[in-house]
C-alpha cells in the first residue's frame, strides 16, 4: 500500500505541538507539497516594482524566507545583486536546483539568528508572508530582525495577509492587523504607503517603509 503524502496543514499542527518552527518548515518542504508555491513571483510585489519603475542596478536586495525562490529571481532580473534566504536547508537546496544559472546568493539561515554582516546591508528587503508563517507572538521580534538588515535610506517591502483587530487570528497562516506591523516603525523605520488590498478572495496588506 502506497502512503499518500499529508497535508501541509496536518504538517504543520502537528509540529507548531511538539517542534520548533525550523524543523515544522523542513519537514513541509521534505513533504514535497508547499501550498504557498505559486510557482511565480507575488504579483503584489511585480505590481508594486512596475509602478515604481524598480531598478536594481548597483544595488543589494534580501528576501526573507524565500522559499522556493521566485520573488528572489524576479529582483534579481530587476537588477539587484540579491541574497535570498530561509531557514529550510531543503528549501535552499530546492532554489540551487531550480535555477542552477542563478545569480542570487540563496543560503539558509533563520531570520532570528542572521549573520552579523547582513545588519545595515541591504538597500532593499522583501518580506513576504514569513511573519505570518510564525505563531502572531513572533511578530514583533520577526518585524524588529528584519528592520535591522536594512541600510539608511534603503526600503523594505512587506506582504502578508491582512485582518481587522476584532477579527480571529485564525491561526496558520496568522494574519496580521496593522498594529501588528507597528513593531516596524518602533524598530526605525518609517511606512511610506500602505496599501489593503482584496486578492482571490483574502485580504492582503502591502507595506511599503523606509528606513531614513
Ligand atoms: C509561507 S512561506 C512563504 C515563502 C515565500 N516568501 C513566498 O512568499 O512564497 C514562509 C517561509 O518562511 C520560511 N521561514 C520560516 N521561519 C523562518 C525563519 N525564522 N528564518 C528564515 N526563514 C523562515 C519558511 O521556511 C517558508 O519558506
Amino acid at each position: 500500500m502506497t502512503n499518500k503524502p499529508r497535508s501541509p496543514r496536518e504538517i504543520i499542527e502537528e509540529h507548531f505541538k511538539r517542534s520548533s518552527y525550523a524543523e515544522l518548515f523542513e519537514a513541509v518542504y521534505q513533504n514535497g507539497v508547499v501550498p504557498w508555491d505559486k510557482g511565480e513571483p507575488a504579483s503584489a510585489l511585480v505590481e508594486w516594482a512596475e509602478a515604481q519603475q524598480l531598478d536594481g542596478t548597483g544595488k543589494r536586495a534580501l528576501v526573507v524566507g524565500c522559499g522556493l525562490g521566485d520573488d528572489a529571481e524576479y529582483l534579481a532580473a530587476r537588477g539587484f545583486d540579491v541574497t535570498a534566504f530561509d531557514v529550510s536547508p531543503t528549501a535552499i537546496a530546492q532554489c540551487k536546483q531550480r535555477w542552477p544559472q542563478s545569480r542570487v546568493t540563496y543560503v539558509t539561515a533563520d531570520l532570528f539568528a542572521a549573520p552579523e554582516a547582513w545588519r545595515g546591508a541591504f538597500d532593499f528587503v522583501l518580506e513576504s508572508r514569513t511573519i505570518q508563517a510564525l505563531a502572531w507572538e513572533y511578530a514583533p521580534r520577526a518585524c524588529a530582525a528584519i528592520a535591522q538588515l536594512v541600510k539608511r535610506g534603503g526600503q523594505v517591502l512587506v506582504l502578508c495577509l491582512g485582518r481587522e483587530p476584532h477579527e480571529d487570528r485564525r491561526g496558520i497562516p496568522w494574519a496580521l492587523c496593522r498594529s501588528d506591523l507597528q513593531a516596524f516603525v518602533d524598530s526605525g523605520l518609517e511606512e511610506v504607503q500602505f496599501d489593503d488590498l482584496h486578492e482571490e478572495s483574502r485580504r492582503n496588506f502591502r507595506v511599503h517603509y523606509r528606513k531614513p
